[in-house]
């Protein structure tokens, strides 16, 4: 085949693409994501929320939403390779089965930098960032263990 066939022919279904581009580009079709300008993307940013503030802020309400039993769950994944994935315990001790009250209590005095067993230094880095929610949220959810 000559080479000016393969050439035109290229150059033909280029203009075929674009074309098919530019004349499905209304905002009729709103499978086109770039058709969403306008009218289209106001209401889609007042339903979603346009700008990374409003993100966070959908974020926010969303965390302050869920349970404490779901939050404590989300944080529990930092205990999990000492205390095992159910509580059961494994370097550090059973967890599952305590009262929320021992384990709040228990938390918090690792908070202090109290030594409570022969290896509470192994949890004073660990609780001290602990706000009081977290070791609310975390004894909630160790309570359902
Ligand atoms: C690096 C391992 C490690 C990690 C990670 C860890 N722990 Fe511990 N945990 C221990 C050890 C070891 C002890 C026993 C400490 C002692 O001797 O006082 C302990 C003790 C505890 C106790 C007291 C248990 C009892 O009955 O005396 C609680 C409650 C506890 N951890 C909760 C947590 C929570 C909640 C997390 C996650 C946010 C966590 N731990 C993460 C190792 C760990």
């Amino acid at each position: 085949m000559n080479t000016n066939v393969i050439v035109a022919g290229f150059a033909i279904a280029i203009t075929a693409i674009i074309w098919v581009g530019t004349t499905t580009n209304d905002e009729s079709w709103t499978g086109n994501r770039n058709a969403c300008v306008g009218d289209c993307y106001q209401e889609w940013k007042a339903e979603n929320g346009g700008s990374i503030a409003d993100i966070e802020r959908v974020k926010q309400e969303a965390l302050a939403a869920a349970s404490p039993e779901a939050l404590g769950e989300s944080y529990y994944g930092q205990c999990v390779a000492c205390h095992g994935g159910n509580g059961e315990g494994g370097i550090g001790p059973q967890l599952a089965g305590q009262a929320m009250s021992d384990i709040s209590s228990k938390l918090t005095a690792y908070r202090e930098g109290e030594a409570r067993g022969a290896q509470s230094a192994m949890m004073w880095p660990v609780a001290k960032p602990m706000t009081d929610d977290d070791i609310g949220n975390l004894a909630a959810y160790i309570g359902t263990l």
